[in-house]
C-alpha cells in the first residue's frame, strides 16, 4: 500500500480450472502479466473458478480431477508471479459465503438475461448431443453461471475486473445484478464493477502459419505454441521448424520480419534490441538459423523466472497446500463481511 493511495480500490480475478495447467505464451501475456502488474494498483483477490468447471459435467464425461487442476492454476499465478504476500491466492469452493451469495442473488436475477448470454445458448445447443438430449443436457448451473460469477465478484465488492473479450458479457450481467440488488435493497453496498482491459502487448504468434501464409495466433489447440514449462531444448527445438520467411533460402536472400513467427517473437522478448534483427534479415546481413538461435536464448532467458519460481512451488507441496489456506482465510473474512450487510439488507436478520 503506497503512502499516496491508502485505500486502494479491490479488483477480482480468476480462472476456471479446465485447462492441463500448460499456460503458452500468449496465456501469459494475455492475461497472467498484466495481472502480476495489477497487483501494484489493486488490493487483489486472486481466486481459482473451480465450482465453474462443473458447470459442463454433463459435457465433460468422466468428472475432471478438480483438485489437483485447482493446484496446477494455484502453481501457474504463483510462477506468473501473482505474490501471496500481497493479493489473496484461494479456491473458490474453499469460500462458501460465494455460494451463500450466489443463492441470494439468483434471487433478483430475471431468467430471460441468462438465457440471452452468448456462451451459454451455444453450450445449451453442444450440450443437446449428450445423454438426455435437447434442453435436458444443459445444467441449473450452467444457465446459473453468470450468477456464481457475480457472486464471485460483489463479494470481495470489487470496483474492477479484468476481462477479455469472451468475458465481456458475464461482466455485463455482474454489473446489472449489483445495479439491481442497490435499487431493489435501497443500498449501495455493491459498487459496480468495472471492465479492466490491459494495454494490448498485442496478440502473440505462434509458430505457424494459417492456409494464407498468415501467422496465426498461439494456441494450445493449433499445436503451435510454446509453454511456459517448456525446457531450453524444447524452445529450441520448436524455433527450429518455426515459420520464417518463405522466400529467404540463402542467408542473402532479404527476409521479411513481419511475416515471420522467430522475428516476431523477438520483438516482444528483446523490445530493446529487436530492430538489429530485423534490419540485419532484411538486408540479408544474416541468416534464420542465427535468429533461431539468438531468439531461442531470449526465450529461455524471459522464461527463466516462471521456471525457478514454478520449481520451487512444485517441490513444497505442502507449502503450496499453506498459502492456499491462508488465501481462503483472507477471502472469508472479507466475505464475511459482505455477507452480514447483505443479509441486513435484505432484511433477513
Ligand atoms: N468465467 C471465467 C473464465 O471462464 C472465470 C470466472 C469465474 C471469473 N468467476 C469469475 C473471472 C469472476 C473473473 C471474475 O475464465
Amino acid at each position: 500500500m503506497t503512502a499516496s493511495s491508502p485505500i486502494r480500490k479491490r479488483l477480482l480475478s480468476g480462472m476456471q480450472p479446465t485447462g492441463t495447467g500448460r499456460l503458452h505464451l500468449g496465456n501469459l501475456e494475455g492475461a497472467l502479466r498484466p495481472w502480476v502488474k495489477l497487483q501494484d494498483e489493486y488490493q487483489m483477490f486472486c481466486f481459482i473458478a473451480d465450482w465453474h468447471a462443473l458447470t459442463t459435467l454433463a459435457e465433460d464425461g468422466d468428472p475432471p480431477d478438480i483438485a489437483a487442476k485447482s493446484r496446477e492454476v494455484a502453481l501457474d499465478y504463483l510462477s506468473a508471479g501473482l505474490d501471496p504476500e500481497r493479493c489473496a491466492i484461494f479456491r473458490q469452493s474453499h469460500v462458501p459465503q460465494h455460494a451463500e451469495l450466489h443463492l441470494l442473488l439468483s434471487m433478483v436475477t430475471p431468467v430471460g438475461w441468462l438465457e440471452r448470454v452468448p456462451t451459454y445458448k451455444e453450450k445449451r445447443e453442444l450440450m443437446a448431443g449428450y445423454e438426455g438430449g435437447g434442453e435436458a443436457g444443459a445444467s441449473y448451473g450452467l444457465l446459473g453461471y453468470p450468477v456464481l460469477q457475480a457472486a464471485d465478484i460483489l463479494i470481495y465488492r470489487a470496483h474492477a475486473v479484468p476481462v477479455g473479450k469472451d468475458q465481456a458479457a458475464h461482466l455485463e450481467i455482474s454489473r446489472e445484478i449489483a445495479r439491481r440488488f442497490n435499487r431493489l435493497f435501497d443500498t449501495d453496498l455493491f459498487p459496480v464493477p468495472e471492465p479492466v482491459i490491459s494495454e494490448d502487448t498485442g496478440v502473440v504468434p505462434g509458430l505457424d502459419v494459417d492456409a494464407n501464409g498468415k501467422l496465426r495466433k498461439m494456441s494450445k489447440s493449433y499445436g503451435n505454441a510454446i509453454y511456459l514449462t517448456d525446457t531450453p531444448d524444447e524452445i529450441a527445438a520448436k524455433l527450429k521448424t518455426a515459420f520464417t520467411s518463405p522466400n529467404k533460402i540463402k542467408k542473402t536472400d532479404p527476409g521479411e520480419p513481419e511475416g515471420c513467427s522467430v522475428c516476431q517473437l523477438c520483438r516482444i522478448y528483446d523490445p530493446a534490441g529487436f530492430q538489429v534483427q530485423w534490419d540485419e534479415c532484411r538486408s540479408g546481413a544474416r541468416g534464420c538459423v542465427q535468429s533461431k538461435r539468438e531468439t531461442t536464448d531470449i526465450l529461455v532467458a524471459a522464461l527463466a523466472p516462471f521456471r525457478e519460481r514454478r520449481a520451487r512451488y512444485e517441490s513444497d507441496p505442502a507449502e503450496l497446500d499453506r498459502l492456499l489456506a491462508r488465501g481462503a482465510e483472507q477471502a472469508r473474512d472479507f466475505a464475511e463481511d459482505t455477507l452480514r450487510q447483505v443479509r441486513e439488507a435484505m432484511k433477513l436478520v
